[in-house]
């Protein structure tokens, strides 16, 4: 018996066969379209169809020299020789991932080691400025000047082979103050009672294109309790105000035009907010404005884009951890110097056009600013190449609240005990902190 497949034969079919047997061994080993008489050639060679296997076999075989490299490495993967090995891949990767894992967690021991040795040292108040420097180092706290003198340090360590820093006090780099790009602090008042008319109109544009909307947003989020508002200029903020979350709120703003414009807009929104007040003055008189019988204290404290237009920034900010009620936050919306020297230089070349059209110095260290008011960093978010500052700060000596403790550090950053230790008091470390860069050089290295 033997069957013909002709589906991909046209014409009429011959079969040939060849071999002994015949009867039950017949085998159908060619079939060829034929005119006439077929007469087999004597060379004619039997072409076996191709198994799948085959076919399968042949095309990995192509993709494995293959010029594109997904189809190549894809090969490379579905290869047998590739199989057998993965069990020791897998076992390789697994021992590097845990080496990795060993290291890292030997770092971060010798991390906390050493966090926990200078804060012992801060506790008795024997730390020197080295040791300062590098605890902010260790809690990723460092500033512009910090970096700098921190680098003088590692060489003068380099270079003595020690680390007995403690006759040793460098000369400050604050940026603030040796950038003469930064121009100086001035009273800004008269020139925001001008500009007032026109603010609005001309700071929409920028905003809109760099979606300063979301950032105030963040601001406002913050806003429960009795609220200060400080240099609130034309209310810009007011629409991002959730009333609901609110007891009181107070606005500030050193020009009174700009202020009228604030209460206008206040008004407009939330007619029916009556614990509402507009008070005229300067926030670096906060203190003196404040009633010395019975002290109005806040929640919260916000304050967009006014350090820039203070005369005195750092006490600014002194006056509010004032006025702060015991777990109250100072969220601040700044812009200031960026991360990348690029963009500093930008900031820095266009200051004096800036000051003389907006009335800001936006080229302000504002980390220099917030480490000399001596307030406690609690959330320090930038955007716009870092020039965007997002600040929420507490008074020192304020415990973190839960929601303010970040995983990682929750989890993977630092030991229990210094988790422990920043939910609670940790004024005095910042009160030392502060002293670095508020102590009279004593000695400077030569
Ligand atoms: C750049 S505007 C910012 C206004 C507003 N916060 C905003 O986000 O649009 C600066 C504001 O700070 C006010 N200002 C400047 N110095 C101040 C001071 N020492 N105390 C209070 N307000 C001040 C100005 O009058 C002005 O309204």
């Amino acid at each position: 018996m033997f069957a013909v497949r002709r589906n991909f034969l046209r014409g009429p079919l011959r079969v040939t066969q060849c071999g002994p047997s015949l009867g039950s061994g017949y085998k159908v080993l060619d079939l060829v379209r034929c005119k006439s008489t077929y007469i087999p050639s004597p060379d004619s060679v039997y072409k076996k169809p191709k198994s799948k296997e085959q076919i399968a076999r042949e095309k990995h075989e192509a993709d494995l020299k293959s010029d594109n490299w997904i189809i190549r490495y894809g090969a490379i993967a579905r290869s047998e020789k590739f199989s057998k090995a993965l069990t020791k891949y897998i076992l390789a990767a697994y021992v590097v991932f845990i080496l990795y894992g060993l290291n890292y967690t030997k770092k971060l021991y010798k991390k906390d080691k050493e966090l926990e040795d200078i804060s012992a040292k801060i506790d008795m108040g024997v730390a020197n400025e080295y040791e300062l420097l590098r605890y902010k180092e260790l809690k990723n706290t460092l500033r512009t000047r910090d970096v700098e003198k921190l680098k003088q340090y590692q060489k003068i360590i380099e270079k003595d082979g020690t680390e007995n820093l403690d006759k040793i006090t460098l000369e400050n780099n604050d940026q603030n103050k040796i950038n003469e790009k930064i121009l100086p602090a001035r009273d800004t008042t008269d020139f925001y009672e001008m500009k007032a008319e026109e603010y609005d109109e001309g700071v929409s544009f920028e905003e809109m294109m760099i979606r300063m909307g979301k950032r105030r947003k963040w601001l406002m989020k913050h806003c429960k309790g009795d609220v200060l508002e400080v240099a609130c200029g034309t209310g810009r903020n007011i629409k991002y105000l959730d009333p609901t979350k609110i007891n009181s709120i107070t606005f500030l703003d050193a020009s009174e035009k700009m202020m009228e414009i604030t209460n206008k807009k206040f008004r407009e929104a939330l007619p029916n907010f009556k614990k509402c007040a507009f008070v005229v003055g300067k926030a670096e008189d906060l203190i003196d404005l404040n009633s010395k019988e019975t002290p109005v204290k806040y929640d919260t404290i916000v304050e967009a884009f006014g350090l820039c237009s203070h005369h005195d920034p750092v006490k600014s900010l002194k006056n509010f951890a004032e006025l702060l009620k015991p777990g109250g936050r100072i969220i601040l919306l700044e812009h200031g110097r960026g991360s990348y020297d690029t963009i500093n230089k930008i900031l820095d070349d266009r200051a004096e056009k800036r000051l003389k059209t907006w009335g800001c110095r936006w080229n302000l260290d504002i980390g220099e600013i917030l480490d000399d008011s001596g307030l406690d960093v609690v959330e320090e978010r930038r955007t716009h190449f870092g020039t965007t500052w997002c600040i929420v700060a507490k008074r020192k000596g304020d415990g973190k609240k839960k929601e303010e403790i970040g995983f990682f550090e929750k989890y993977l950053g630092a030991s229990v005990k210094s988790r422990i230790e920043s939910f609670t008091n940790d004024g005095k470390k910042q009160d030392s902190l502060q002293a670095t860069h508020n102590k009279p050089t004593s000695e400077t290295s030569k």
